[in-house]
């Protein structure tokens, strides 16, 4: 708000110069000058070699997170240097600041030529899942380049962005681009282990420094080809929440005793009746509260008839949809909390009784509840006082970033899409079942926007942290393009600033 009114007299002088008519006409012509500056995201024959090279480089530094504090140092030294040397305009440029944050992590600040325009942040991650080499049709960490594709761990989480971003600004510095608006690029380094010692650094070297973002772009989202069955055409989805989590161990203790004379009731029991529960009884459907809803909407047109009528309108048929969705276990986990019983541990001998039980549970928390409402919810369903609740960790759901017509992030992104990908008709917000790094940026922005310019089928998805993870070369060439586009079209001002218009 004070941004805007700052601009707001910014053009004052203006008018009172006499060019009063500037007011009216400053948009186009800006517009056409902004044009005009437009560099086309054409690379030349040696440009695309390069920078798939690039990336299969990338994919050849085994930097995996084993664990919370279990990383493999070597190679996350060695990119930071492989980094700095694939990209040596981006490291001499003299408006971009590089800063190493929690010992690997990457900061770049890039000072654009307009300190009006709030900056805004793109992020990604170059920690990858362990890839055991069994199952994977070439080894995970070859990079090798096969029927058009470059294959490895990491070609899709995430270092194809990390590479993307760094390429794009280095082809747009090659052809002398000097950024309007200023922008960070943060690289984390844990992000597959919780993003404590990179993205959470980061955040707070930022928010020290009283900096606040007008959006963030990081991965997530994807142009989503095949995932709903009817829907023929692909579509781009832009996260713009995540869920939260809570990881529950229930623990039940009873007085240890030998098997020959058993008590009626035994731990291992007990814990089974209140873990089955739970499985049985699965947590409220919250469909109406999140991005869903608008989603459907989105694609109503694509389903046949009668499912188009349906979500032309839901209004009327809310019950329908909401049952119909929990059909899938897919579609379910975008409608509430999920319940994963995901470990069970109890007994250590034939003949003895256990004196204790223990079990755990991923909840993954719908954007619309708490970790409090949530664990409310879950003691009721459990209803048994003999079974002890620790919880081992917990976060709430990110916040939900606005997609309206003044969401700047959102629009941009929009925009770059329908350029970029002009087969694309629809793009819609989503929730991100899994997490991100930009859990640690919340309090940067409100406009929180997890996208990853690539098509993504089932098959792809289930690569990511699974085998035989790889992007096309024609996927990844259009990433970078699609990163070099973004650029250009941030430092525009025109959104959102419509009092331009009104003055
Ligand atoms: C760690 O990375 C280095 C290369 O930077 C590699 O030689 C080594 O095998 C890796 N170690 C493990 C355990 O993956
Ligand atoms: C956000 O700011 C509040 C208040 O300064 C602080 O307590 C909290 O830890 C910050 N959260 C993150 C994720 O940085």
């Amino acid at each position: 708000m004070a941004r805007r009114y700052v601009c707001v007299l910014a053009l004052v002088p203006l008018l009172l110069l006499g060019i009063a008519t500037v007011s009216r006409s400053e948009g186009p012509q800006d517009k056409a000058h902004r044009e005009a500056l437009r560099i086309p995201s054409l690379f030349t024959e040696e440009e695309r070699v390069k920078l798939k090279e690039a990336l299969k480089g990338a994919i050849q530094i085994p930097t995996v997170s084993f664990g919370p504090d279990d990383f493999n140092t070597t190679a996350l030294a060695e990119f930071g240097k492989y980094i700095y040397k694939a990209f040596p305009k981006v490291f001499s440029a003299t408006f971009i600041q590089h800063e190493v944050v929690g010992g690997y992590s990457h900061l770049f600040t890039v000072r654009g030529s307009n300190p009006r325009l709030q900056p805004y942040m793109l992020m990604a991650h170059f920690d990858v899942v362990p890839a055991p080499t069994e199952g994977w049709e070439v080894p995970p960490f070859s990079g090798m380049e096969r029927d058009g594709f470059i294959h490895g761990r990491g070609t899709l989480d995430n270092k194809n962005s990390v590479m993307a971003i760094l390429q794009a600004l280095e082809l747009l510095l090659i052809r002398n681009y000097v950024p309007r608006r200023s922008f960070f690029i943060a690289l984390g380094h844990d992000e597959e282990v919780s993003g404590e010692h990179g993205a959470q650094k980061i955040s707070a070297l930022l928010q020290a420094r009283g900096i606040q973002l007008a959006f963030i772009v990081d991965e997530g989202g994807f142009i989503l080809d095949g995932f709903i069955p009817n829907i023929k055409k692909p579509f781009a989805q832009i996260a713009v929440s995540e869920k939260g989590s809570i990881n529950l161990k229930l623990q039940v203790n009873m007085a240890p005793g030998h098997s020959s004379a058993p008590p009626k009731e035994t731990s291992i029991g007990i814990l089974a009746a209140a873990v089955s529960r739970l499985e049985q009884t699965p947590l409220p459907n919250m469909f109406g509260d999140g991005p869903l809803k608008t989603t459907l909407e989105l694609l109503a047109n694509e389903f046949p008839f009668p499912t188009s009528f349906i979500l032309n309108n839901i209004w009327l048929f809310r019950p329908i949809v909401k049952r119909f969705l929990e059909r899938s276990y897919i579609t379910s986990a975008q409608i509430r909390t999920t319940t994963a019983l995901t470990m069970f541990n109890a007994g250590v001998k034939v003949n003895v009784i256990p004196p204790v039980a223990q079990a755990t549970i991923n909840f993954r928390i719908h954007p619309a509840q708490t970790v409090q409402e949530v664990l409310e919810l879950v003691k009721n369903i459990v209803a048994d006082d003999r079974v002890q609740f620790h919880v081992l960790s917990a976060f709430d759901p990110l916040p939900i970033s606005p997609s309206d017509d003044q969401a700047l992030g959102y629009q941009l992104l929009r925009q770059t899409i329908q350029s970029v990908f002009p087969e694309i008709s629809i793009v819609t917000p989503g929730t991100c079942i899994g997490n991100t790094d930009s859990r640690h940026y919340t309090n940067l922005s409100k406009g929180i926007y997890r996208f990853n310019p690539v098509y993504l089928q089932p098959q792809g998805f289930s690569s990511i942290h699974g085998i035989n993870e790889k992007i096309s070369v024609t996927a990844y060439e259009t990433q970078v393009k699609f990163i070099f586009e973004l650029i250009q079209n941030a430092d525009s001002d025109q959104m959102p600033m419509p009092h331009v218009h009104e003055l």
